[in-house]
């Protein structure tokens, strides 16, 4: 079990799934279960400043994470929402649905029996997050803690977004500081997580000295075989 934690535009998405695929790992994108219950909310119109009604919401939808780290799923009430999680309009709402401690009760929960369940069929998992080596798994053997500077995690989120909602740095700088403020509560760095600042490194490298920590971990961390890894490309948050 591989914990990677970090703010958004720290690339921990696509190293995360990157270390997976290189590993033969499962790969588990916690993010995405926020995104999921905050598109379920704003798609029935509902007040997220309201911290009640979100809190009510936290059993409402059933919401679904595949462990794919080559297509990874994610489906609220049977809908596949992997795009529309991806929007500004989400993106800019999650933090607030994501402080609610009801909601957090609730997906972190569901996040343990995901990984447990992987676990208890001899596989491993990479999983990420912000609360990853702290609160979901905080046993994990292996656990990253990714940063970035603020200006090359804008653009790397710049670049992420879709032509229909191009953005500019400074647009996104902004939203990110935002975002930032909302989400520093939920984000703790675990004090044996290592960590990585990727603003100079590319994506190859970060998957290197990451998979480098899980060799040296020994089985618990992961397989003893140095793996075979495969150019995995740019990089996208
Ligand atoms: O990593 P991301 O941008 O997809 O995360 C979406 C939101 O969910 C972000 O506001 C932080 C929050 N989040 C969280 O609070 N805890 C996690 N383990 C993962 C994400």
């Amino acid at each position: 079990m591989i914990a990677v934690d970090g703010p958004a535009g720290s690339g921990k998405s696509t190293a995360a799934r990157g270390v997976a695929r290189a590993l033969g790992l499962r790969y588990l994108d916690t993010g995405s279960t926020y995104r999921a219950l905050t598109w379920w909310l704003l798609s029935r119109g509902a007040d997220i400043s309201d911290a009640g009604v979100v809190a009510a919401s936290a059993g409402g939808p059933v919401i679904e994470v595949g462990t794919d780290p080559d297509a990874p799923a994610i489906r609220v009430d049977g809908t596949d929402v992997a795009s529309q999680i991806r929007t500004r309009e989400v993106s800019n709402a999650v933090s607030a649905v994501a402080a609610v401690p009801e909601v957090r009760r609730s997906l972190v929960a569901m996040q343990q029996r995901i990984i447990a369940d992987v676990l208890a069929a001899g596989d491993g998992i990479v999983a990420e997050g912000r609360d990853i080596g702290t609160v979901v798994a905080p046993d994990a053997p292996v656990k990253v803690f990714l940063t970035a500077s603020e200006v090359v995690r804008a653009r790397r989120r710049t670049a992420d977004l879709a032509a229909d909602e191009a953005a500019t740095v400074a647009v996104t700088r902004a939203e990110q500081a935002q975002r930032d403020r909302y989400d520093a509560p939920q984000m703790a760095r675990a004090a044996d997580a290592v960590e990585i600042d990727t603003t100079d490194l590319d994506l190859d490298e970060v998957i290197s000295e990451i998979v480098a920590l899980a060799d040296g971990a020994g089985p618990g961390g992961r397989p003893a075989q140095t793996p075979r890894l495969r150019k995995a490309g740019a990089w996208s948050t």
